[in-house]
């Protein structure tokens, strides 16, 4: 496999699998095609820009004929799927985005795909990264496993549901060769501060209230991002087609102890007296259809292909804290009109 497209390599998550492909497989060709959304950064990825083997395409995968020209241009050979509107409480205020570009644009993709290898779709990949949420919500007890039946409850779980769906039924009907992986939530560098972790940080730097959904009492499963991107390169090239593999950190956290662990970590690291912002921690009316908690059984993933975290929460959770300090200015490009400056000035003439 050759030419690799990555949708939504300009986001968090993808941003961090560009990087990997690009240094770690200089005989790939990776190109990455992002809208360049709210959520999708360039800055993420100056690093790389330069390399010979990175090309950036701007484009929407909601538009039909694009996406048709683009893959009868370039003849993927395998795609790795990350684009998508990601965040659940924009999924409650504007569905229909979630709509259009999750479902309609993988739906995209797929016929694209099918198109430039209906000959033989022997070596190719589709390869769709999704979430645990599409499990829907679990109570005090058990994980979910690959097998557990799908239970959406969030206009974005529920897209990602039906994207999931859209990418087995092309394996089962047109033999395409697809596999997915579901992931627990991520944490690290480069993710929109409009996510927990990295609006907290951004919260407590500007000393703004730290808005805590319902009792916080809700769980989750936090997984360090370069591990997510070494799981979606363990995936990608030994993955099994017409499978899917479950991703986590198998480290399970209330929000409020989560909460609490960030507020000591950043205090500590600006200095401040222990407990500072403590006072900062405002209960406020919880999510609509807050799912209580998400928990992953990665057993399938690290019994057949080997994958398993590497790095340690509180090293991971460190690690974080400490890069958004030291990029304060990423965090206020992202948070104001900044970036899209900077993305005329790069790009303008591209
Ligand atoms: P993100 O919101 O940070 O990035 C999404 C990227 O997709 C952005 O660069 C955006 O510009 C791009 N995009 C959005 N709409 C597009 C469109 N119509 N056409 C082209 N590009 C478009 O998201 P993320 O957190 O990096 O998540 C990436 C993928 O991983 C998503 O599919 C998400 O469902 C999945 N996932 C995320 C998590 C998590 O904790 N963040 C966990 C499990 C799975
Ligand atoms: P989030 O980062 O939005 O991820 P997800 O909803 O996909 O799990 O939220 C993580 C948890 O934190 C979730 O239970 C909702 C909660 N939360 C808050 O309590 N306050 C906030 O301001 C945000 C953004 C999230």
């Amino acid at each position: 496999m050759e030419k690799i497209l990555i949708t939504g390599g300009a986001g968090f998550i993808g941003s961090h699998v560009v990087r990997l492909f690009v240094n770690k497989y200089p005989h790939y060709q990776i190109y990455n095609l992002d809208k360049l959304t709210y959520a999708g950064n360039l800055e993420n990825l100056k690093d790389v820009e330069n390399k010979p083997n990175y090309h950036f395409i701007k484009g929407d995968i909601v538009d039909t004929n694009f996406i048709n020209q683009l893959f009868e241009k370039h003849q993927f050979d395998a795609v790795i799927h990350l684009a998508a509107e990601s965040h659940v409480d924009r999924s409650i205020h504007a569905p229909m985005d979630f709509i259009y570009t999750n479902i309609v644009g993988t739906a995209n993709l797929l016929n694209a795909a099918k198109n430039i290898w209906a000959e033989n779709m022997e070596g190719h990949r589709f390869y769709h990264i999704s979430t645990d949420e599409v499990y829907g919500s679990l109570g005090n007890e058990g994980v979910f496993v690959e097998t557990t039946p799908y239970s959406p409850h969030s206009p974005y779980s529920a897209s990602k549901a039906s994207s999931d769906h859209l990418v087995r039924a092309y394996h089962d009907t047109f033999g395409m060769p697809n596999v997915i992986s579901n992931c627990s939530n991520n944490y690290g560098p480069n993710q929109f501060p409009e996510k927990l972790i990295p609006l907290f940080i951004n919260n407590i730097l500007h000393k703004k209230p730290l808005p805590v959904y319902g009792k916080g009492l809700n769980v989750r499963d936090w997984l360090y991002v370069e591990d997510h991107a070494k799981a979606i390169d363990t995936i990608f090239h030994n993955g099994k087609s017409g499978e899917t593999y479950n991703v986590g950190g198998n480290n399970e956290w209330a929000n409020i102890d989560l909460i609490k662990k960030l507020i000591e970590i950043v205090d500590e690291q600006l200095g401040n007296p222990q407990g500072t912002s403590l006072s900062l921690i405002t209960y406020v009316k919880d999510r609509a259809g807050h799912d209580l908690r998400y928990a992953i059984d990665a057993t399938k993933l690290r019994t057949t292909l080997g994958w398993e975290p590497t790095i340690k929460f509180a090293e991971g959770f460190y690690l974080t804290v400490k890069w958004y300090l030291n990029n304060q200015e990423w965090l206020q490009h992202v948070t104001s009109g900044d970036y899209q400056k900077y993305y005329e000035e790069m790009y303008a003439n591209r």
